[in-house]
């Protein structure tokens, strides 16, 4: 590879890049720290097997420079990070990997805050909060919000209302027929909110378990998950993978909206942002339409510490936030994609300008 970092970083205005190694505990992490315009760099901690170290360092940049454009959209006051450690999850995690991998972050001083991503756990963070403070993400019984599956379900299905309103000219998802891929913890959640709300729901999930307790506990038709994107529905609905949006998958889908917590749902952001346009399919930008737990556990950095209710009514305002998105699209000829990344630039723009006059 040619020096693609300091491109990277370059093109688009990294702050900082850390590599962190401890040789006795074997850890070798990257944090990669976007923007702290808004507030300390914020995100999580992936622990995944790369194959190879600028891998794993563009991962980071890249999913760093996503959660600036998260908090942004989600009107938080937090700037984008995120840290990858080098490894498997099984295998190499230890307690004296995590407890230096802490006092890495600790370091810090602040500049970065950590919490839970794939390959790491809430009893991982509470082992890294025995060295620093700086923790987004914890149990409860360490002051933080605990599980935040339901609150990102629930600003999901808040997206999904706001893309029937622009679709049907009202929000009721009731007698809608909704195919949903993934029963995990968000899905699963989210299938008992649209089950509630009045929609028919068609699922699929790798994990047979998961399929057979749906099919029994809610009484929902089930299809394999190569089917799924071929069901006679109104609304696409993914909760498990990034990337299913993607020239295979397009043409077969039926439905009208596309609408979900899945990350990073388009395999290409623009090439498939575009095919849905063309094809009138109305989709909820995936990083505002999942940020309902990132919103609930980061409440209790607000003033008057963690406070549920205000929490949620947030979590709530993705309704408008999508709506939002959608304004800026029609306004500026672009697809939701564009619109929601100039959202949030506009509020980094908005704030910096504040504070320097103040
Ligand atoms: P999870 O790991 O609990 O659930 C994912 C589910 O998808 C599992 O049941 C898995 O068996 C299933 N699955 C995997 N491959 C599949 C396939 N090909 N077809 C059908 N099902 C398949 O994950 P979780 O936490 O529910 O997250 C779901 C999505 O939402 C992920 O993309 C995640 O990045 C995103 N997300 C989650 C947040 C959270 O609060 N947990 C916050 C923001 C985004």
């Amino acid at each position: 590879m040619d020096a693609p970092v300091f491109d990277y970083m370059r093109r688009y205005n990294f702050k900082k890049l850390v590599l962190c190694n401890d040789s006795d505990s074997g850890l070798r992490a990257v944090i990669a720290i976007h923007s702290t315009a808004l507030g300390p760099a914020t995100g999580g901690t992936r622990m995944w097997t790369y194959a190879s170290e600028e891998a794993a360092i563009m991962d980071a940049l890249h999913l760093a420079r996503g959660m600036t454009y998260k908090y942004a959209a989600a009107g938080l006051d937090f700037g984008g990070g995120k840290a990858v450690i080098i490894g498997n999850s099984k295998r190499d995690k230890s307690e004296a990997l995590l407890r230096a991998f802490g006092r890495m972050i600790n370091q810090l001083g602040g500049e970065y805050q950590t919490g839970e991503d794939v390959g790491t756990t809430l009893e991982d963070m509470e082992i890294i909060y025995s060295e620093t403070d700086h923790l987004v993400t914890l149990p409860v019984h360490c002051g933080g919000a605990g599980d935040i599956a339901p609150a990102t379900a629930l600003g999901s299905v808040e997206a999904m209302r706001a893309c029937a309103a622009r679709v049907w000219g009202a929000p009721e998802l009731k007698g809608r027929r909704v195919a949903l891929q993934g029963l995990g913890a968000v899905g699963w959640s989210a299938l008992g909110m649209l089950l509630e709300q009045g929609a028919e729901v068609v699922v699929c999930d790798t994990d047979q378990e998961k399929v057979a307790r749906a099919v029994k506990d809610y009484g929902v038709q089930a299809v394999s998950p190569a089917e799924i994107y071929d069901q006679d529905v109104d609304i696409f609905a993914p909760y498990a993978l990034g990337g299913i949006i993607n020239p295979e998958t397009i043409p077969r889908l039926k439905v009208k909206i596309v609408a979900g917590s899945a990350n990073n749902i388009f395999a290409d952001e623009e090439r498939d942002a575009a095919a849905l346009d063309g094809r009138g399919i109305v989709y909820a930008v995936d990083y505002v339409a999942n940020s309902g737990g990132t919103i609930l556990d980061t409440d209790r950095f607000r003033k008057g510490g963690f406070q549920p209710e205000r929490a949620m009514a947030n979590v709530r305002t993705i309704f408008k936030r999508t709506e939002a998105v959608f304004e800026i699209a029609d306004r500026e000829g672009i697809s939701a994609y564009l619109a929601a990344n100039h959202m949030a630039e506009a509020r980094i723009e908005a704030l910096n300008r504040v504070r320097l006059l103040g």
